[in-house]
């Protein structure tokens, strides 16, 4: 089951931008890349403290500010091992609010 909850909206993110939020205790980046949406858990989970909210855009993917594991932002894999594989989250626009899914 879906659970879509509205988190910003659009225009607080616009092509090229980036947001944390935090819903339910749970830290999320939010890309927007030429006008599409990723969602991705923010804490990077080589150490389990960096943001990577921070880190360096890399096509589809985003590299940790620490030590530059990069992980891809449609499925959340992590470029050196499966085992830092990260969570990421369906997300859609509907008038003008970006909603990710929870489920
Ligand atoms: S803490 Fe992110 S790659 Fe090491």
């Amino acid at each position: 089951m879906s659970n879509y909850t509205t988190v910003a909206e659009t225009k607080e993110i616009p092509s090229g931008e980036r947001k944390r939020v935090e819903i339910n205790g749970r830290r999320i980046s939010i890309f927007n890349i030429n006008n599409a949406y990723y969602a991705i858990n923010d804490t990077c989970p080589h150490k389990g403290t960096a943001p990577l909210i921070r880190g360096e855009l890399d096509g589809l993917g985003i590299k940790c500010p620490n030590h530059g594991y990069r992980f891809d932002l449609e499925t959340g894999e992590c470029n050196i091992d499966s085992v830092f594989n990260t969570k990421v989250y369906p997300i859609k626009v509907k008038n003008n609010s970006i909603l990710i899914d929870f489920d």
